[in-house]
């Protein structure tokens, strides 16, 4: 049986008269505004955390590259940009992005398992700053394209440091087995490949071994493997000058449990003194999970043994992380009444699919038919991951600054898809 106390609420909610307010708005005043469910993020919480995140790794060296997967909002990523960030992405269409919202491509990172000749001619063209290779045949493709086009780019090799990270089995990363990165033993094999490549300057290594990892052990593990192969490699003779740690920052989703910026930081410091590199990181969902919510209206309730059902007017299309990853997000209120009596309800969506379902056995006070209610953390891995399932248009998205509401992506609408199928 889960609950959510109002002591783990995300830092941009609290409640006042028993409203939930996100910043100073109360969200019930925002929904007057918003057909629900959409997607709601505070710009001051986005700012908060690359503020925590810069004032963590800036002291030890770090260069702070925001995972674009996580939220490729234009808006988001503008305030990715205007902080000084660079960007990680994983395929043309990010690329075109992270170009539109202003971020320089000298500080972006191309990293993704199978990136197209037509991907990777983009980005040598868009002068990208860093190719992540995932394997010798994309590096020879590398090779080849920037030969081709007359460019030099800087690679580093992606690496799986063969470590669990501890974290569910759909986003663990760096195991052995999993389709990431390049074998270790083979990095040497490699590195003496690309000294053929007059184009391509290989100068590191890079891992990234999961996602929301709440331990620090696993990256100890990782990043003294990473400081090891750059040792060796270095002793064989090649010049490394760049090691790129990945992302992975674990956020508390209800249960307690997160790794802090300063935690991961101080352990960089003490794993990678005096190995005079360049240090990058790529964190997504630490960036932005904890800034947004889903809000969504209660459809309807259905009494059923051996619990009552919730169903939401938002789906597994809008949010399908507790069906793909088991993730739970926190349902809350928009307004609280002490009139409702808690029990343990089971919280589903319209969708027809059984796995249509956010929280199972989640005690709450029982909602009623048209109450608010908004599923918390899902400023990450959410609105990007949205289909269009059962023909339900992507919902919108909303940024709230200071007390100014704007929609940062319109609802789609039904007429505008059908349009594409004609
Ligand atoms: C290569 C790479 N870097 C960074 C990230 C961002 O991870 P997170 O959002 O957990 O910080 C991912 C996510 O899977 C990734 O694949």
């Amino acid at each position: 049986m889960q609950t959510m106390g109002a002591a783990s609420l995300p830092s941009c909610l609290s409640y006042q008269d028993n409203r939930l307010m996100m910043g100073e708005l109360s969200i019930k005043a925002i929904a007057e505004q918003q057909a629900t469910p959409f997607y709601l993020y505070s710009a001051d919480a986005i700012r908060q955390r690359i503020h925590d995140c810069l004032s963590a790794f800036s002291p030890v060296g770090v260069a702070v590259h925001f995972a674009v997967k996580s939220n490729s909002n234009l808006s988001v990523l503008r305030l990715m940009g205007s902080a000084g960030l660079g960007a990680d992405i994983v395929s043309g269409g990010e690329l075109t992005r992270v170009l539109k919202a202003g971020i320089d491509p000298g500080q972006v990172i191309f990293s993704g398992v199978a990136k197209t000749d037509a991907e990777l001619r983009q980005a040598v063209e868009a002068g990208v700053g860093q190719f992540n290779v995932e394997s010798a045949e994309e590096l020879f493709r590398i090779d080849r394209i920037t030969g081709q086009l007359g460019v030099q780019v800087n690679a580093v090799l992606r690496v799986n440091p063969e470590v669990d990270a501890g974290t569910h089995d759909h986003i663990t990363t760096g195991k052995k087995g999993n389709k990431f990165g390049i074998a270790f033993q083979r990095l040497s094999e490699l590195f003496c490949m690309a000294g053929e490549m007059p184009q391509v300057n290989l100068r590191g290594l890079a891992m990234h071994i999961g996602s929301q990892i709440v331990s620090i052990e696993p990256y100890r593990e990782s990043v003294l493997r990473m400081r090891q192969w750059t040792e060796q490699l270095r002793a064989e003779g090649y010049l490394l000058d760049t090691l790129d740690l990945g992302g992975g920052i674990g956020v508390d989703y209800g249960d307690g449990r997160s790794l802090c910026f300063v935690e991961y930081a101080n352990l960089i410091n003490e794993a990678l003194g005096g190995l005079d590199i360049s240090i990058q990181l790529e964190p997504g969902r630490s960036l932005v999970a904890a800034a947004g919510v889903l809000v969504t209206t209660v459809v309807a309730t259905k009494q059923a043994e051996p619990r009552n059902f919730v169903m939401l007017d938002a789906g597994m299309n809008d949010l399908i992380r507790p069906a793909l990853y088991q993730a739970t997000h926190p349902l809350i209120p928009v307004l609280l009444s002490n009139q409702r009596l808690e029990e343990p309800l089971d919280v589903v969506g319209p969708i027809c699919e059984s796995t249509d379902c956010f929280l199972k056995d989640y005690t709450l006070p029982l909602p009623e038919e048209g109450d608010l209610m908004v599923l918390t953390m899902t400023g990450a891995y959410s609105a990007v991951l949205s289909s269009t399932y059962n023909s339900r248009p992507l919902v919108a998205e909303v940024m709230l600054e200071h007390t100014n509401i704007r929609v940062i992506r319109k609802a789609w609408t039904l007429e505008e898809q059908l349009r594409l199928e004609e």
